[in-house]
């Protein structure tokens, strides 16, 4: 292996970049506690040539763009209040993003701006930045896409960009967005039903519909029924909620695991549990006859 600053070097070199932000380990970040804020950089050859520390807000200031990232920030977290006409439910970005996409195994975004453009199955072609917000916006958010030159979606991806912190486009933060699920558990709704009302229908309410403050913003995000996501969203697919919930969900309870904040279920009560919530009655995606249409469709799609 080469020396880790002639990697450096090479890299910053190469990409022409700034090494300063990402070298340098930043103060822990506001995430939950118990997180890990701090994660290895591999490189293509998967060795590992720095670390990446989740930035604290506090850095976004230093930054020429401050007010277009900041209102990223908050276009994450006041989604559904700051843009009605984009969106169809009641979620916000974050309801799913944790903490503003910056919780380890909670949907983070660290290597979000890193990884577009790329070919995703589902479109079987290309899709760039503006394209997989949008993806978010008209199935998680069952919402209408923004325009792709609108200060929202350049403020949305300027806080994309922040997060990455400078690292080169080459490598790679190393935590799974999402977290690993065996998917060769075979669910059970009845179970599942069971499993909701005891440990998760305190928060997003007996019928799945969340609870809202006195302002009228969801403070607990519905799981299934008109405010919530529609059958095209990732969180749809069993074992794609199955993996969320495991690794974040009850949220707060009981922190068993190194990573993320849930920890209390097992692996197969996670699937037991999003195969019920999953199959709830929740809004249609019209033009779900699109996805696929080179086939490989996962055997958790909901259509
Ligand atoms: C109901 C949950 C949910 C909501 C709400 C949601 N997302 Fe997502 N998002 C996901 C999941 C799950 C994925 C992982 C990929 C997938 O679809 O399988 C994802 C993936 C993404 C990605 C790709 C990340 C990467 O690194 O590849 C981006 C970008 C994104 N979402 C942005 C947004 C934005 C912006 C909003 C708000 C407008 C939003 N999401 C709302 C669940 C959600
Ligand atoms: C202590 C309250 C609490 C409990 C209990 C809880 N959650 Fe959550 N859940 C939340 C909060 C809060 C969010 C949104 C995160 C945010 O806005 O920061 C969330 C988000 C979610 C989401 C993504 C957003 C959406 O609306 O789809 C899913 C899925 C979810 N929870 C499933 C579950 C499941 C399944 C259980 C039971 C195993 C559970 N939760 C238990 C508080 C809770």
């Amino acid at each position: 292996m080469k020396t880790l600053p002639s990697v450096l070097i090479a890299a910053g070199a190469l990409l022409g970049l700034s090494m300063l932000a990402w070298s340098q380990s930043g103060a822990p970040a506001d995430p939950a506690a118990g997180t890990p804020q701090s994660f290895a950089l591999l490189d293509p050859d998967n060795q590992v040539v720095g670390r990446y520390s989740i930035p604290p807000d506090s850095d976004i200031l230093r930054h020429a763009n401050a007010e277009e990232i900041l209102y990223g920030k908050r276009l994450l977290n006041e989604t559904a209040r700051l843009l009605p006409d984009n969106v169809g439910g009641g979620l916000n970005c974050n309801s799913c993003h944790l903490s503003q996409g910056k919780t380890d195994h909670g949907a983070n975004y660290f290597n979000t701006i890193n990884s577009y453009p790329k070919v995703m199955p589902r479109a079987a072609a290309m899709v760039d930045m503006a394209g997989r917000v949008n993806g978010c916006f008209m199935r998680s958010m069952n919402g209408k896409p923004l325009p792709v030159d609108s200060a929202e979606m350049r403020a949305i991806i300027a806080y994309f960009t922040w997060l990455r912190e400078d690292v080169p486009k080459a490598l790679r933060v190393d935590t799974p967005s999402e977290g690993k699920i065996d998917t060769s558990l075979v669910p059970d709704p009845v179970r599942g039903k069971a499993l909701y009302a005891a440990q998760c229908a305190t928060c997003h309410g007996d019928d799945g519909e969340g609870m809202k403050d006195q302002f009228g913003d969801y403070i607990f995000p519905p799981l299934w029924g008109d405010e919530s996501f529609n059958i095209g969203a990732g969180m749809a697919r069993t074992y794609k909620a199955a993996a969320f919930v495991f690794y974040n969900m009850p949220m707060g309870v009981n922190h068993k695991l190194p990573i993320g904040q849930g920890g209390a279920l097992t692996q197969q009560e996670a699937v037991d549990v999003a195969e019920y919530f999953t199959h709830m009655p929740r809004p249609d995606f019209a033009p779900k006859g699109n996805d696929w249409p080179k086939g490989n469709k996962p055997k958790d799609a909901r259509y």
